[in-house]
C-alpha cells in the first residue's frame, strides 16, 4: 500500500483535529502521522507524498514550528515529491492575511523542486488578499473554523478524493 506522511504540529488545537480526519479519510493510501515540531529535514525524503498543515499566526506569519523546520529543509532537492497544503485561518477578522502560510509554504517547497498539488477554488470565501491565491486559484485546501466551520467537513472529502485523484 502507497504511504503519504501528513505533517503537523501534534500541539495545534484546530489543526490537529482537521489533519486526523483527513488521515482517516484516504482509504488506498497508509497516511503516517509526522509532529512538525519533531521533524527532521531528512524526512522529506523518506516519503512520496506529503500532506502539510499550516495555520496561519501574527498577521500573515508561519507558525513558530513552521518557522523553526525551514532553514533544516533549505539544501534538499525534492523533485519528483507531490505536496498538498492545508490551512486554518480566519478570514473575517484577519482579511487581507487570510491563510497566507499556505501561500509561504507553496512558495517555498516549489522553490525545492517538489510539485503542488491539491489546489483549490477561492469561491465561497471573503477576503482581501491571500498569499495562498495565485492567478485566481488557492494553492492548498483553505479552512476557516471559526467562521465556515459548517462548511469544512465537505470541503476536506471533496479535497480528499482530489488529492486521490492526484496522487495516482
Ligand atoms: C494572534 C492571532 C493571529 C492570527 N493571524 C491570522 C492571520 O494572519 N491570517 C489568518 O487567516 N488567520 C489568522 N489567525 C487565525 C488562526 O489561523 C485560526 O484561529 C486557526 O484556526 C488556528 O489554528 P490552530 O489552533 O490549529 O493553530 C490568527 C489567530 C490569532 C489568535
Amino acid at each position: 500500500m502507497k504511504k503519504i506522511a501528513i505533517v503537523y504540529s501534534f500541539n495545534s488545537t484546530k489543526s490537529a483535529k482537521v489533519a486526523s480526519k483527513i488521515a482517516a479519510i484516504f482509504k488506498n493510501y497508509k497516511v503516517e502521522e509526522l509532529n512538525v515540531e519533531s521533524c527532521k529535514g531528512e524526512e522529506f525524503l523518506l516519503y512520496d507524498s506529503y500532506i502539510l498543515s499550516v495555520p496561519t499566526w501574527f498577521d500573515g506569519e508561519l507558525p513558530n514550528y513552521w518557522d523553526e523546520l525551514l532553514p533544516a529543509l533549505g539544501k534538499l532537492t525534492l523533485k519528483g515529491k507531490k505536496i498538498a497544503i492545508f490551512g486554518l485561518g480566519d478570514q473575517k477578522n484577519y482579511p487581507e492575511n487570510f491563510c497566507d502560510a499556505v501561500g509561504i509554504l507553496a512558495d517555498f517547497f516549489e522553490e525545492l523542486g517538489a510539485t503542488i498539488i491539491g489546489f483549490t477554488s477561492p469561491e465561497g470565501y471573503t477576503f482581501e488578499s491571500s498569499k495562498a491565491l495565485k492567478n485566481n486559484i488557492l494553492k492548498g485546501l483553505l479552512l476557516d473554523q471559526e467562521n465556515q466551520s459548517k462548511l469544512s467537513d465537505e470541503r476536506i472529502l471533496n479535497w480528499a478524493r482530489q488529492l486521490e485523484i492526484e496522487l495516482s
